[in-house]
């Protein structure tokens, strides 16, 4: 569960090295999960998910301003509707529930943006002549 597959990679070897930490932090969480922990350390393992989640997200929505990218609305939006349903995974959390499932979920849909929405930002950052680095 939680694996990475070079078929996720979009190209940008920062914005790469971010999605594999994303998927390493997911992972801690759900063995975790299933080796029963308790909930201060899951707690900080999904407050570290979510931490890295809202400052890959920023990288990327800074590398798109710097590039002018035509689809940073888009874009930034889909960031939007993911950092919702992580906030509403962590408030369930925080009520007791468990969340394995959402947090699931979210990797799942997080995969999907990774492999339609930002690839199609890192084809468009290769084509940019001295577009800036992820920063
Ligand atoms: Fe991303
Ligand atoms: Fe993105």
């Amino acid at each position: 569960m939680f694996e990475w597959n070079d078929d996720y990679l979009v190209g940008v070897t920062a914005i790469d090295e971010q999605h594999k930490q994303l998927f390493r932090l997911a992972r801690r969480f759900h063995d975790a999960v299933v080796a029963n922990k308790g909930k201060a350390m899951l707690d900080e393992l999904l407050d570290a998910l979510v931490r890295y989640t809202e400052g890959h997200f920023q990288v990327e929505e800074r590398l798109m301003m710097a590039c002018h990218y035509p689809e940073h609305e888009q874009h930034s939006s889909e960031h939007r509707d993911l950092r919702a349903r992580l906030a509403t995974s962590e408030e369930r959390f925080e009520n007791g529930e468990t969340v394995t499932i959402q947090v699931l979920q979210f990797m799942s849909r997080l995969t999907a943006h990774i492999t339609s929405t930002d690839l199609r930002l890192g084809d468009y950052h290769r084509t940019q002549k001295d577009a800036p680095n992820p920063v």
